[in-house]
C-alpha cells in the first residue's frame, strides 16, 4: 500500500515537471517567423508589443493564472467586473499560429484588485494585451503584452500622448525588483531589446510614435 502510494506521488511530480519544465529560449523575434511587433488594432495599425516577459522566467509565471497573479503583484486587475471594453486585437508572433486573438486584457487596479479597474475604465489608466508565443514554430511560451497609457471613457479610451513609452515605462518600473500577490513573491530583471521594432509611428496606432525599444522582463519565483 505505501509502495504504491509512493510511486503514484512521484508519477504525479514527473508530470507536474513535465508541464512546467524551464524553457531555453527568452523568446523568438516574431518577424523571424512571419510575424510582426505590431498587433492588429482592427484599424489598419497596431499597438507595439512593447513588453516582453522572456520564455526564461519561472515556468509557473507564464500560465494564464500565472501571468494574472504577477500582474496584480504589480498593480494591475482583470478587466472591470468583465465589463467588455472594446474588440479583442490579435497578433503574429511569428510562431506558426498565425494572427490570434489576446489571451486576456488587464488595467491598472488602482490599489483594489476587486474595484479598482473601474476607475480605470472611468479615469483612464495603464492597460495591457498579453499575447502567448507558443506555436509549433517558435515555442518560447513568451508572452508579448501590449502596454499603453489610456485617456478617460469620455474620451472613448484613446492613448495619452506618447502613451505606449509611458505605459510601458510605468509598467516596468512597478515590476522591476521584488514583488509579491497571493502568497506568491517574485523577482523581475528588465532588459533593453532594441532591432525588433523601428522606432517612430509607421504603422503604429493612431500614429503614435515610439522609441523602438522592447522591454525584457525575466520573472523569476522565490
Ligand atoms: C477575434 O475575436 C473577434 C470577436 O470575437 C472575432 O470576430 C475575430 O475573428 C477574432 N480574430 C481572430 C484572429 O481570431
Amino acid at each position: 500500500m505505501v509502495r504504491i502510494a509512493l510511486f503514484s506521488l512521484l508519477f504525479v511530480q514527473a508530470a507536474f515537471g513535465l508541464t512546467l519544465n524551464k524553457r531555453n529560449t527568452a523568446f523568438f523575434a516574431p518577424s523571424a517567423g512571419g510575424g510582426s511587433q505590431l498587433n492588429n488594432a482592427n484599424d489598419g495599425a497596431g499597438e507595439p508589443l512593447n513588453v516582453i516577459i522572456s520564455g526564461l522566467s519561472s515556468p509557473a509565471v507564464l500560465t494564464d493564472d500565472g501571468i494574472l497573479n504577477f500582474a496584480r503583484a504589480i498593480g494591475f486587475s482583470t478587466e472591470c467586473l468583465g465589463i467588455h471594453l472594446g474588440d479583442p486585437q490579435s497578433a503574429n508572433l511569428g510562431d506558426g499560429n498565425g494572427w490570434v486573438n489576446q489571451t486576456m486584457e488587464l488595467r491598472e487596479d488602482y490599489g483594489d484588485a476587486g474595484l479598482g479597474t473601474c476607475l480605470e475604465s472611468a479615469i483612464g489608466g495603464n492597460h495591457f494585451r498579453v499575447y502567448r508565443q507558443n506555436g509549433p514554430t517558435a515555442n518560447s511560451g513568451a508572452l508579448f503584452l501590449a502596454v499603453s497609457q489610456e485617456k478617460d471613457e469620455s474620451n472613448n479610451h484613446d492613448i495619452v500622448d506618447n502613451g505606449y513609452n509611458v505605459g510601458r515605462d510605468a509598467l516596468v518600473q512597478s515590476a522591476v525588483g521584488n514583488t509579491n500577490f497571493g502568497g506568491v513573491s517574485y523577482t523581475t530583471t528588465e532588459q533593453d531589446i532594441s532591432g525588433l521594432m523601428a522606432a517612430g509611428a509607421d504603422g503604429v496606432n493612431h500614429g503614435i510614435a515610439t522609441d523602438g525599444i522592447v522591454k525584457l522582463l525575466t520573472v523569476t519565483i522565490n
